[in-house]
């Protein structure tokens, strides 16, 4: 078994140039298709799972997925990371039931739908860091919200984010602002906004650099060139796939995700770590209906669900070989947690990272 930190596998991207998927896993197929792919190109791992996914599993089953794809795939460096804790016991519990990354989502409060200020999300991130780095666990902390520059609305969908308006000033991160969140949080990576937004719905056209503001991001590496950058609602919503979920008896209206050139852009400057679930889902979703529509006596479930399963691998496999960090895996060598908590005691990571 070969579990891996956020801290060290983003150390590895970065110097080696590659770009992470984070893939959100939210049942057992999802989770067996990330990891076949990372298998089939020899790629390090970086599984997340959201509140919402942690309460539809049950940690326990949950936790014992985790050990399952990481003990059937020795040869591959797994990172288990939450996926926008909202406050410090939604983290520790997390690190206690074996997660070796968590995000301290502090741009809103802990309710998960209310903007926050400043001064509370630099101290409620500042206090899930001091915890996780004695126990060698890594945190990635959050500064601007995620919403659309398109309508100025929040991202409120699937039932967490902000809904209402914000100013445009909210909806990007500020440049000057993420060096001193760094330097006064010592987060190990840093998710910013730049116009993306999760789900389907993040652009209503092709995004050009006025509603997907990958200069902000370009701004924020020059100044923090050692920081890990992550980009939140990064699925691009293929048209392969909106069309497989509507030609099924699916009704989504013309959407636009992050396109694939966009990531690409982003990891060139800093982004090390590209979240993805939608596309998961729509690959998924969109997989059953066809076979149900085509196959209308069957509720075999193993049967409904395999096709979507096996094109969860393509499409992830797909971006672990866009993204450079297929063929990575057996060039890691993982350090433990204790190792980890040593560095962290010495100050090498907080150095560089501001
Ligand atoms: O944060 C957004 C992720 O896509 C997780 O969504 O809370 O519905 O699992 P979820
Ligand atoms: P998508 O909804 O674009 O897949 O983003 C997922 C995400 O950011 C999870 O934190
Ligand atoms: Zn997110």
């Amino acid at each position: 078994m070969a579990l891996i930190t956020l801290r060290q596998l983003l150390d590895h991207a970065s110097q080696n140039g590659y770009g992470m998927p984070a893939f959100n896993i939210t049942n057992l197929e999802t989770m067996q298709a990330v990891m076949e792919a990372a298998d089939k190109t020899n790629s390090p791992v970086l599984l997340q799972a959201s509140r919402t996914a942690r309460n539809y599993m049950g940690d326990k089953f949950l936790q014992h997925m985790f050990m399952a794809a990481a003990e059937t795939y020795p040869h591959l460096p797994v990172c288990m990371h939450l996926d926008h804790g909202n406050e410090l016991d939604t983290c520790m519990s997390a690190m206690d039931m074996g997660f070796t990354s968590v995000m301290m989502d502090g741009s809103l409060e802990a309710d998960a739908k209310t903007p926050s200020e400043y001064d509370y999300n630099v101290a409620e991130t500042s206090s899930v860091v001091e915890v996780a780095h004695t126990r060698g666990i890594s945190v990635e902390g959050e500064l601007g919200v995620l919403g659309s520059l398109e309508t100025g609305m929040g991202e409120k969908e699937d039932g967490h984010g902000f809904e209402g308006m914000l100013a445009r000033n909210q909806l990007l991160t500020d440049p000057d602002e993420a060096c001193d969140f760094v330097a006064a949080t010592g987060v190990d990576a840093l998710a910013v906004a730049c116009g993306t937004s999760h789900g389907a719905y993040k652009f209503s056209k092709r995004p050009n650099g006025d509603i997907l503001a990958m200069n902000v991001i370009e701004q924020i590496h020059e100044k923090l060139p050692h920081t890990h950058l992550v980009m939140h609602g990064a699925s691009t919503v293929p048209q392969y796939l909106q069309d497989l979920i509507n030609q099924h008896g699916g009704d989504i209206p013309q959407t636009f995700g992050v396109p694939l050139e966009e990531v690409e852009r982003g990891i060139k400057c800093g982004v090390r770590k590209i979240n993805i679930d939608t596309d998961i889902r729509m690959a998924l979703s969109g997989s059953m209906r066809e076979f149900l529509l085509n196959n209308r006596s069957s509720f075999d479930l193993r049967a409904i669900i395999k096709p979507g399963r096996k094109r969860v691998v393509e499409l992830c496999a797909k971006r672990n070989e866009l993204f450079g960090c297929a063929g990575m895996a057996d060039k890691i060598k993982p350090l433990s947690l204790s190792q980890m908590a040593d560095r962290y005691a010495a100050g090498i990571f907080r150095s560089k990272a501001a």
